[in-house]
Parts: C-alpha cells; sequence; structure tokens
C-alpha cells in the first residue's frame, strides 16, 4: 500500500471515529427538532385540577418496558385518579409497524400513551422530553406543575398530593441536583466529545424524575428554541443542567428524590421518588409491603434521625418540609398517626 493510500485511510478512521463511535450523532438536527411537535398518539387535555405526570417508558410493547408499565398501573398508578394525578407513558415511534399497531391497541385500553413522531431510541431521549414539554404547554398550562419521570421508580402519590395542594414546590425545576465530570470516555454510554460541551462537569438534575413549575415552562421552551448551542443527546444534563443555565431557571435540591431500591419503610414513607428497582417486580413488592405497613413509629424515630443527622452538621435541604407541621406529619394522611 502507497503512502497516499494509507493516508486515506487514516483520514477515514479518523472520521469515523469522530462521527459515529456508537451510533449517536451527540447533536440533534432542526430536522429531528422539528418532530417534537408532532403528535401520533394524542390524548385529552390536562383538567387544571390534575398534575400531569409523564413518564418516559420505550415503544414495545413485550419484555421490561411493558412489564415497568403494567407494574406502575397496578401499583402507584392505580392511585393516580385518587390524588388528582395523570399518568402519561411518553414513547416515540417504533422501526417495527406491527408493534405500533400494537401500542395503539394498548393506548385505546388504558388511554395513557402518548406518541410523538421520532424514532424511539435512547440518544432520543432529548426529543421525548422537549416534546412533551412542548405538549404540556399546549394541552396542561392550566395546572400548577408538570412531573418528568423514569418508569423504573415507586412514586409517593400522597406525599405529591400534599406538596402540590399545598404549593410546597419552588418555582423552577425540583429534583435531586448532580455535580458530575463530563464523560471524556470515548464509547461511554454519557461519553460527550469536548467539541459540543467543553467545560469539565455538570450540574443538572437526576434525570429519572424532576418538577417543574409551569410558571417557567413558557420560558423554559423559549430558552430551548433559542439556545445557540447544540442540542445535546443526554437529555436531563441538556435540559436540566445547560439549557437551565442558561435560561437562568432555578434548580432546586431535594432530599426526597432518591437512588433507593429495598424495603426500609422510612426511607419509603419520606421520599417522593425512589429509583433504582430495574426489575419491575422488586419495584412491585416494594410498594406493596410499604402500603401494607404501619408506618407511624417510622415517623417518630425518623425525627430522631434528623436531629442526630443535623447535630453531624449536615446540611438540611428539605425545602419540601411543611413548616406548619412537626416532623413529616403531612405525609401520613392515609396512615392515622397515634
Ligand atoms: C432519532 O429520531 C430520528 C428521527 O426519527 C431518527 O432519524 C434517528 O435515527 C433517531 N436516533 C437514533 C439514535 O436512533
Ligand atoms: C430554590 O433554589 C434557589 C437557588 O437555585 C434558592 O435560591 C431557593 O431558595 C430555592 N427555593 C427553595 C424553596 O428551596
Amino acid at each position: 500500500m502507497d503512502s497516499s493510500n494509507s493516508w486515506i485511510l487514516f483520514v477515514l478512521f479518523i472520521t469515523v471515529l469522530h462521527c459515529q463511535v456508537d451510533g449517536r450523532n451527540y447533536r440533534h438536527t432542526k430536522e429531528e427538532l422539528a418532530l417534537t411537535n408532532q403528535v401520533v398518539i394524542n390524548q385529552r387535555d390536562c383538567l387544571s385540577t390534575e398534575t400531569p405526570i409523564f413518564i418516559h417508558t420505550a415503544a414495545v410493547t413485550s419484555g421490561k418496558y411493558f412489564e415497568r408499565r403494567m407494574t406502575i398501573r397496578r401499583t402507584w398508578g392505580r392511585e393516580a385518579k385518587k390524588y388528582k394525578m395523570r399518568l402519561l407513558f411518553v414513547i416515540g415511534v417504533p422501526r417495527n409497524l406491527i408493534l405500533e399497531r400494537q401500542l395503539k391497541a394498548e393506548s385505546d385500553i388504558y388511554g395513557d400513551i402518548l406518541q410523538f413522531n421520532f424514532i424511539e431510541d435512547y440518544y432520543n431521549l432529548t426529543l421525548k422530553a422537549i416534546s412533551e414539554l412542548k405538549w404540556a404547554y399546549r394541552h396542561c398550562s392550566n395546572t400548577r406543575y408538570m412531573v418528568k419521570t423514569d418508569d423504573d421508580v415507586v412514586m409517593n402519590m400522597p406525599m405529591l398530593y400534599q406538596l402540590v395542594q399545598r404549593k410546597k414546590i419552588p418555582s423552577g425545576l425540583t429534583g435531586l441536583v448532580m455535580t458530575t465530570p463530563a464523560n471524556r470516555e470515548v464509547g461511554h454510554k454519557w461519553y460527550m466529545p469536548h467539541r459540543y460541551y467543553h467545560r469539565d462537569s455538570y450540574e443538572f438534575l437526576a434525570g429519572f424524575s424532576y418538577l417543574l413549575s409551569m410558571d417557567r415552562l413558557k420560558h423554559f421552551l423559549k430558552t430551548i428554541i433559542t439556545y445557540p448551542g447544540p442540542i445535546l443527546d443526554i437529555d436531563d444534563l441538556f435540559l436540566t443542567g445547560i439549557v437551565a443555565d442558561y435560561g437562568r431557571i432555578k434548580r432546586n435540591n431535594s432530599f426526597r428524590f432518591k437512588f433507593f431500591c429495598g424495603l426500609d419503610l422510612c426511607t419509603m414513607e419520606t421520599s417522593l421518588v425512589m429509583h433504582a428497582c430495574s426489575d419491575s417486580r422488586n419495584s412491585e413488592t416494594m410498594y406493596r409491603v410499604w402500603k401494607q405497613s404501619d408506618t407511624g413509629t417510622c415517623h417518630a424515630n425518623l425525627r430522631l434521625n434528623r436531629n442526630r443527622a443535623r447535630r453531624r452538621g449536615r446540611r438540611d435541604l428539605d425545602h419540601l418540609e411543611n413548616s406548619d407541621l412537626p416532623g413529616f406529619s403531612f405525609v401520613s394522611q392515609t396512615n392515622s398517626k397515634p
């Protein structure tokens, strides 16, 4: 092979390495963004009294993601109506037409599927999040808050209800604030090329769940549309980090958003969202144990633990706590205390 040939090969190699390490383009095109306005399976508008919960799930009708949807419908999703919440499972378009027909059928049965016109893929989650923000603006702007969550969480509906009713959720974004170094490991799930994001770290809200107050939704959308940089394909750090910073939208930290998969009653009773049981059978067990238990003793213990934590100098980030009521009693309207 002569040297000009190997030079061409070398350039080719570098190009391939740069553009398509893992099927990603790292950023979205204008054409892709236009798809976030296109609804394939629609649902009715929100009532002003209900809080929409947008749940990211995948456009499949069997396996892990389907099981997770069914588990949510059987567990905390079943409480939604009682607590004036509304579940909406958000999906893209499957590559397979048979699946599309089955998804329509599932939507006809449950009335909780919202589908947008981009191909379902992990690296299209930014498109999914933008689609649901736009949809919420058009169909739910009469509500006070919206919730984004993944499908592998257990959500505390009575607590969410209390927080919404008592307007205890701050304006802006609320969730678990994360600070992480930018990932520079080529091929890693969250790899971010330096040319698309040059700072060394991000601060954003963990994507498994966050709340947005509707008073900031219009501004948030405007910021996304006018943001001059690349629309990156890692949804949580792009939207709740980079875009929120650019638009000066507040990120409020709450320790009630937890990485947790287990059966500790106090944790379950005092968290708003628990994330980490990737097998939905574990989430289901967690939910059932929690709901069948008497959490009364937990409250007493919890206040002790909190005081101990304070003495250790831990910063109390609990801005969601209701200050007119002692401890966490506002959580327990279904479990009366002695
Ligand atoms: C994301 O959606 C667009 C539009 O449907 C599609 O062309 C693209 O292939 C999808 N991205 C991935 C990584 O699948
Ligand atoms: C929300 O976060 C902002 C800073 O991002 C802070 O100033 C404000 O006090 C927080 N609000 C609550 C209710 O914690």
